[in-house]
Formats: structure tokens, C-alpha cells, sequence
């Protein structure tokens, strides 16, 4: 309440000098004439004042004058070259009244009030104090719609007991940009504030590295947010994601965050930053290293990454339209777990978008490509139709198999648990290569194993069969991400792991 009332009173403080200033500023250009005080012998005053254009005050050797005159005459008027004449024109309603000659004229004291800038100087002046007014005004907001929204937040989560970890879900500026994303067409921050808010952050810790960059935990005004730190090498990923993050509207609970983009020049090399939201828990991947999970918990895990990826392979056509999104590099390293034990879809570096309702296909310009190790068939042999959208959709849901599998092998069921490993562990080496890949996935044929434990248990045999629809070589067979996330919501309707239960929850 105190920072609107502060707002109201000085925006209204600010318009209404302007108002007074350009009232006054009409008023000189009006036909009605200024009030002058009038004093002096020559008659025409009339009760001490008179009317013109121009108030004066003269004193020429001790003798004072105070009257008017019209603005034809004020060049004349106004100026004295003679030592012993001072003169003073103003604008202004008895602005004469007061003014008394300098001290240097005969040591007089004088108490002369200046003749007031022209007009056109003060409604710049005012201008540029309402705009550094509404500037201040704005940060004031922002900041108060950031306390707001933290109170908001429920600080109970009840499903995040399921994977023993913390409660809570987003960190509490999640919603700060709800304000500007859901007024107007706007799909963030503007850039201006984007740019603002990445030069207050402070980086802490480095909580990531590899050949992207970086990850740093930073902070912004006291709340701990992530920067990721493109290297120099992967600069059209930076500019695919703050591309797409700016210009499609992709706030989801299972899509990571965004907050801000940054480009900066230092020591004559350029630093690229993606401000978002930053998960504690860090990646699927790193995650799977140190927990074991529940069958629940992993029907929940694997359930947000499917309704994420629902919602990028999604073209919306209405006021919020949306176009379809695919991800090509999904893995267990490019999704985060969430304290409430649903993950996020990150690093849009990749994407391809299409539009059926605009009719194109954008498939960007990045010469990256995708994991090695997540391609699908249809990838490594180069069978893939690259100006097909929905092969894109296709190799996303081949990778979204994989993740699954790499969650199931976490998963308890019957007291039995396998280790963390990455897909195809048994199969190739580290860094697998294109060629060794093929081999197995193509040649081969070959498809991650599964243990029998999964079987036994209805949550798990219900995710290996979505798996291995995932994985069929020909990749048109393959699940959509929507006929998965209907299954696995479907799993226990009743249970606490539909999608309107995920949905209520966030
Ligand atoms: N690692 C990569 N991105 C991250 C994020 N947003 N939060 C935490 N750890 C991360």
C-alpha cells in the first residue's frame, strides 16, 4: 500500500507542476495580460498595477519604476548598457513586486527574485523528472509486486514428503513476471529491465561446468537465482533460448523459469547470460546420483517431464497463442528437480518451432547438435526428415524414454534398486561417438534393459510399456508426449498423481 500511495503522490505531484507550469506557460501566450505592479509617475497605473505582456523594474540612480509593457518593446526595455540603470523584466503575475537592485549598484541589497526559464525549458525539465519519476516508480512496484507475491506463497507442500526433501516449489520470485507476462502481449521482462535486473546479481557458486559454460547460483536482492554463463563457442544457443524465451509465452510449472537474458562486453570478449530460476536440488541427472525414490514419486517425476514437454510440443492458437515447440536435446542433464518432486524442462538452445496456424518452420541456425548418447535412430542414420516438424517431436519423445528409464532404474520396488547410470552405460563407452552410437541403436538395434522388478509393480510396468512405445525404430509408431502424459495420469485417477493433482499443487 505505502510504495502505490508513494507512486500516486508523485506521479500526481509531477503532473500536476506540469499542469501549473503549462497553465502558466498558456497564460503568457493568452490575450489576457499579465498583473503588474505599477509604480511610477508617468500615469498609467491604475491602483498600483497595470496590465502587458512584460512585468519591469528599473532603478536609474536611485530612482525605482515598476510597470508593464507589451512584448513588442521588451528588447529594448529589458537591457541597460549604463552603469548607473539596472533593469529587470519578468513574466509573471506581480513578479515585479519584490526585486530590488544588485549590491553593486550603489551597495543596494537586493533580494531579486529570477526571471523564470522560458516556457519550453521547464516542460522539458518536467518531462525528464516525470520519466526518471516514472522509472523509480516502476522499480518501486516490481519490487512490491516480489514482497506480495512471496507472502502469497503457501509455504506447505505436501507431496514434496514423497521424495524426502524440502518443502516448497518455486523459489519465491517465480511469479514476480506474472504481472508483466499476463498484462499485454509482453512475454517476460522487458528487455531494459531484463538488463537492469542481470547487472544486480551477484554470483555466489559455481553449482555447474561444461562445454556450454557455466551454471552460477546467484543472487538478486537477497533470492537466490541461476546464470547460466554461455561459452563464447555456444552463443547461437544463447540466442536461440533468449530468443524463444522472449518471444513465445512458455510459463509452465515444468518448463524452467525464465528471468532474464543479458549480453555484456568485458575486457573486449562478450559474456552471454540466462538469468532463471534456480532449483536447489540441481539436475535430474545429479539428482539420480544420491536418491532412490518411491513408485509415486517416480509416476511424479516422470509425469512433470511429460506434461513440460506436452506443453512445448503444443502449438495454442487463441489470445495467448503459442507456437509448438521441440526440444532436441532432452536428457537427464537438461531437466531440474523441483522441491515438490516434479522436475523442469531446461535449455531451449535447440529448439525448432513451428506454427501450423502461421505455416513455418523454424529450425534455427545453431550448428550444436544433440547428445550423442539420447539421439534417436532416426538421427544417427540421417533418415530424419529435417523440414518435418513433427520428426523433431519424434526424436524428443525417443530421449523422453530414455529419461524415464534412467528414473525407473532409481525406483524401489520390492526392496531392490539399481544404480545410477546413463543410458546405453552398458553399451558404449563415456562420450560415445556418432559412429558408436549407430552401431548400437541402428545396427544393432539395441534398447536399454530393464529389470524385473519393474514388472511387478502396477505404476512401473505401466512406465516400461510407455518406454518401450517410446523407443520403436520407426519413429512415426512412437507415443505422443500427450498419449504419454494421459497414461500416466490415468495410472490412479483417484491417487494424488493426476495432472489436476500436479496442477493443483503448483
Ligand atoms: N543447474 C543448471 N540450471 C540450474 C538451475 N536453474 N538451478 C539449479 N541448478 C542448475
Amino acid at each position: 500500500m505505502g510504495s502505490s500511495a508513494l507512486l500516486a503522490a508523485v506521479l500526481a505531484g509531477v503532473f500536476l507542476s506540469i499542469t501549473v507550469i503549462q497553465a502558466d506557460d498558456l497564460d503568457d501566450r493568452s490575450d489576457e495580460k499579465l498583473l503588474c505592479i505599477c509604480e511610477n509617475d508617468k500615469g498609467t497605473c491604475n491602483n498600483g498595477t497595470c496590465r502587458g505582456d512584460n512585468c519591469f523594474y528599473s532603478w536609474l540612480s536611485g530612482r525605482e519604476e515598476r510597470g508593464c509593457f507589451s512584448e513588442k518593446h521588451r528588447r529594448e526595455q529589458c537591457s541597460s548598457s549604463l552603469k548607473n540603470l539596472f533593469v529587470h523584466c519578468c513574466k509573471g503575475n506581480k513578479c515585479n513586486a519584490f526585486i530590488t537592485p544588485p549590491p553593486n549598484i550603489n551597495g543596494e541589497p537586493t533580494t531579486t527574485s529570477p526571471e523564470l526559464p522560458r516556457p519550453e525549458l521547464w516542460i522539458s525539465v518536467s518531462l525528464l523528472l516525470l520519466f526518471t519519476t516514472v522509472c523509480v516508480c516502476a522499480f518501486v512496484l516490481f519490487m512490491r509486486f516480489r514482497h506480495a507475491h512471496c507472502r502469497l506463497k503457501d509455504p506447505e507442500d505436501h507431496s514434496a514428503a514423497m521424495i524426502k526433501v524440502p518443502n516448497g516449489d518455486d523459489p519465491a520470485y517465480g511469479d514476480i513476471f506474472d504481472e508483466f507476462c499476463t498484462s499485454g502481449s509482453g512475454t517476460g521482462l522487458p528487455y531494459l529491465v531484463q538488463r537492469t535486473m542481470a547487472r544486480q546479481i551477484s554470483l555466489v557458486e559455481c553449482v555447474g561446468k561444461g562445454r556450454y559454460g557455466e551454471v552460477w547460483r546467484g543472487t538478486w536482492m537477497g533470492e537466490s537465482v541461476a546464470v547460466k554463463i554461455f561459452s563464447s563457442r555456444d552463443e547461437q544457443s544463447w540466442f536461440r533460448e533468449t530468443e524463444i524465451y522472449n518471444t513465445v509465452q512458455l510459463r509452465h510449472d515444468n518448463i524452467l523459469g525464465f528471468i532474464a537474458s543479458d549480453m555484456t562486453s568485458k575486457n573486449s570478449s562478450t559474456q552471454l547470460w540466462l538469468v532463471t530460476h534456480f532449483h536447489e536440488l540441481g539436475s535430474l541427472y545429479d539428482f539420480l546420483q544420491y536418491s532412490s525414490l518411491e513408485p509415486e514419486s517416480c509416476l511424479r517425476m516422470c509425469l512433470s517431464v511429460a506434461c513440460g514437454l506436452v506443453h512445448l510440443h503444443t502449438e495454442i492458437v487463441s489470445s495467448q497463442e503459442k507456437p509448438a515447440i521441440a526440444h532436441r536435446d532432452l536428457k537427464s542433464r537438461n531437466i531440474l528437480v523441483k522441491r515438490n518432486g516434479q522436475c523442469c524442462i531446461a535449455d531451449l538452445g535447440l529448439a525448432v518451432i513451428h506454427s501450423q496456424s502461421h505455416d513455418y518452420l523454424d529450425v534455427g541456425n545453431n550448428p550444436r547438435v544433440g547428445t550423442k548418447r539420447y539421439m534417436a535412430p532416426e538421427v544417427l542414420d540421417e533418415t530424419i526428415r529435417v523440414d518435418v516438424f513433427e520428426s523433431y517431436k519424434q526424436t524428443d519423445i525417443w530421449a523422453l524414454g530414455l529419461v524415464f528409464w534412467e528414473i525407473t532404474r532409481r525406483t524401489i520396488v520390492n526392496g531392490i534398486v539399481e544404480e545410477y547410470r546413463p543410458p546405453f552405460f552398458d553399451l558404449v563407452p563415456t562420450d560415445p561417438s556418432f559412429e558408436e552410437m549407430k552401431k548400437v541403436v541402428c545396427v544393432d538395434q539395441q534398447r536399454p534393459s530393464l529389470h524385473n522388478r519393474l514388472h511387478s509393480h502396477p505404476i512401473l510396468s505401466t512406465i516400461v510399456k510407455i518406454m518401450k512405445e517410446c523407443w520403436y525404430q520407426n519413429p512415426t509408431a512412437r507415443l505422443t508426449a500427450l498419449r504419454v502424459r494421459k497414461t500416466l495420469s490415468k495410472m490412479d485417477i483417484d491417487s494424488d498423481f493426476s495432472v489436476e493433482k500436479l496442477k493443483r499443487d503448483t
